[in-house]
């Protein structure tokens, strides 16, 4: 299996290193604009096979597509990270023409990969790299729903001071503050969370994940990228490995939920063809609105994207 990584940068190559190290692909390649950077990166990682013992082939190279030739999986990282201050939505114009860019080079030189873009704002990248590469919407992704859900897994485990490998959950809607946390879908070794934190203990926590991205923001100056790039990697792996595995992506929805034409992570089953299932969970009228506040803003910023082009055109 073939997999490019777009952007060698924080996300880029934590995402190429782990794919590298679990052997998830047997070619990695790292795609920068930045003159030997991805070259760099991909030697450091090729280094350390003898070390960690794999055999994935990472290679670097600048803008050079045709070197992505063949690849089944796709990861598009390449784009300005949020600085403090900074919101996701500020990166929109920048980066939506990076992503736009870099999909339809992709596309030129794999007409059959699986996109899974992790660029910010993340919803709205997501639905730049899907119209610009014209591929059915089940082949390409946005990767945000495992990192959230991620963090508020991390901080369960914490506050309950159990292990996170028990602690089972799901967020969905867009990647920011109006993510859409789901404490009645949340279990700790089978056991639902209710029975086990109190309440106000759990809604500090779902606040905390809402705000998980910016609290990184503001300790380090700049976005996470050890969870991101290894939350990007697994999804490869469920695509490579047809693990069927079942993860919140965000994705088109075309009725879903009662929403049509907005990209939201929702929780899906993930396998070699891609998207494999979009699950519609009975939501109550309190996740309903939260989804429905969430679908609105994501939307705005679709919007505001369809006025930048529309302006350039
Ligand atoms: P970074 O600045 O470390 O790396 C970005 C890389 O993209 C740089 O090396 C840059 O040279 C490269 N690049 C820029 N334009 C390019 C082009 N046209 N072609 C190829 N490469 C290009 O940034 P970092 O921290 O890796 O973040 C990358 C993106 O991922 C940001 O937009 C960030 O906001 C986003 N992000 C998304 C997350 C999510 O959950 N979806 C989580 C963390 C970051
Ligand atoms: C994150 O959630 C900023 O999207 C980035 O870490």
């Amino acid at each position: 299996m073939k997999v490019t990584v777009v952007g060698a940068g924080n996300v880029g190559a934590t995402c190429a290193d782990v794919l590298a190290y679990r052997e998830i692909a047997n070619e990695v390649v790292l795609v920068d604009i930045k003159e030997g950077f991805a070259e760099g990166k991909a030697l450091d990682i090729w280094q350390k096979a003898p070390i960690n013992l794999y055999d994935t082939r990472t290679v670097g190279v600048t803008n050079d597509y045709s070197k992505t030739a063949g690849s089944d999986v796709v990861v598009i990282t390449s784009g300005l990270p949020r600085k403090p201050g900074m919101t996701r939505d500020d990166l929109i114009s920048t980066n939506a023409g990076i992503v736009t860019s870099v999909t339809e080079n992709i596309v030129k030189h794999s007409p059959d990969a699986i996109i899974i873009v992790v660029s910010n704002p993340l919803d709205v990248m997501t639905y730049a790299a899907h119209i610009t590469s014209k591929l059915p919407r089940t082949r390409v992704m946005g990767m945000a729903g495992i990192l959230d859900t991620a963090r508020y897994r991390a901080f369960l485990a914490e506050a309950l001071n159990v292990s996170p490998k028990d602690i089972q959950a799901v967020l969905m809607g867009g990647h920011g503050d109006t993510m859409v946390p789901l404490p009645r879908y949340t279990t700790v070794g089978g056991i639902p969370v209710t029975e086990l934190i109190d309440e106000e203990t759990l809604n500090a926590i779902v606040e905390r994940t809402k705000n998980g991205g910016g609290e990184l923001v503001k300790l380090m100056g700049t976005s996470a990228w050890y969870a991101p790039g290894s939350a990007a990697a697994q999804m490869v792996e469920a695509i490579v490995r047809d693990q069927r595995r079942v993860f919140p992506v965000c994705v088109k929805l075309e009725g879903e939920y009662g929403i049509d034409g907005v990209y939201l992570g929702v929780p899906v089953i993930l396998g070699k063809n891609g998207i494999e299932r979009i699950i519609e969970l009975d939501l109550n009228e309190d996740e309903k609105q939260l989804l429905e506040t969430s679908r609105g803003h994501v939307k705005e910023v679709m919007d505001a994207l369809d006025n930048i082009n529309a302006a350039k055109a």
